[in-house]
């Protein structure tokens, strides 16, 4: 399995920043080989972007989907539009979605399964609160989030990939531990193993909240960690390239 180390930049860079740290990452990581990389900068950002990687490693990924090609959706944007511009991957479900836009489980499995049908692979993220993990909530939170997340896709699930972004490690500076990440990791696996009856070997768990380069060579090496979800961190060209010589040394 090639593990991915994927970029979300969140609502931060212009156009003229995105292709700037696009014109030096690309120089940086020219050289890298047997790992997947992914950056997802805002929407106004794709269409001049995208050129810039082709020939490339890097693959282009979009923050978020609407599930349903064209209409009277203001705002929105559609899994047709991503394809146009050769955007491969689509984060889905992302903490901010859910807690600050209020997305549901529901609309998240829409936008999930509409994604796979446009030939685009979702990146489902799931976390628990805070809160949630002090009443002992995890699992069946993650539980919960997974299975109305990928709901009609069970064998096809290799088709995805998930994202472990723990709320309380997001932004926060403070990520999980190995231990904690690791439990959640085997719980996820396990579960996506039962629900795609064996078929999940191709779906990669990443892991999300506060990666930096100086926490990815640790956590990379925690069981079933197979790539980051990194925000802050990402900004930075340097210090993403890092997190990837980090990933490469595992
Ligand atoms: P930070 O790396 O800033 O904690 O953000 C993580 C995240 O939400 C990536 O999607």
């Amino acid at each position: 399995m090639r593990y991915l180390i994927a970029a979300n930049w969140k609502m931060n860079k212009t156009v003229s920043e995105s292709i700037d740290y696009v014109e030096k990452f690309r120089e940086m990581v020219k050289d890298v080989e047997g790992i997947d990389i992914m950056i997802a900068p805002s929407f106004t950002a794709l269409a001049s972007v995208s050129p810039l990687l082709e020939k490339t490693s890097i693959n282009l990924g979009a923050q978020n989907m609407f599930y349903i090609e064209r209409g009277a959706y203001t705002g929105e944007i559609s899994p047709i539009m991503l394809n146009e511009l050769n955007v491969k991957y689509v984060i889905i479900g992302h903490s901010e979605r859910r807690h600050i836009f209020g997305e549901k489980d529901d609309l998240i499995n829409k936008k999930i399964l509409a994604a796979v049908e446009y030939g685009l692979r979702p990146i489902l993220c799931v976390g628990e609160t805070l809160e949630e993990r002090e009443l002992g909530k995890t699992m069946n939170v993650v539980e919960r989030q997974i299975k109305l997340g990928v709901a009609g896709l069970e064998r096809e699930i290799g088709l995805i990939d998930i994202a472990y972004e723990p709320v309380w490690a997001i932004g926060t500076g403070v990520n999980a531990t190995v231990e904690q990440a690791q439990e959640v990791h085997l719980f996820i696996r396990n579960l996506i193993n039962d629900i795609s009856k064996g078929n999940d070997s191709d779906t990669r768990i990443l892991y999300g909240g506060s990666v930096n380069e100086k926490n990815a060579g640790e956590l990379i090496k925690a069981k079933n960690v197979e790539g980051f979800l990194v925000g802050t961190a990402s900004l930075d060209p340097h210090k993403f390239y890092k997190i990837i010589l980090e990933t490469l040394e595992v």
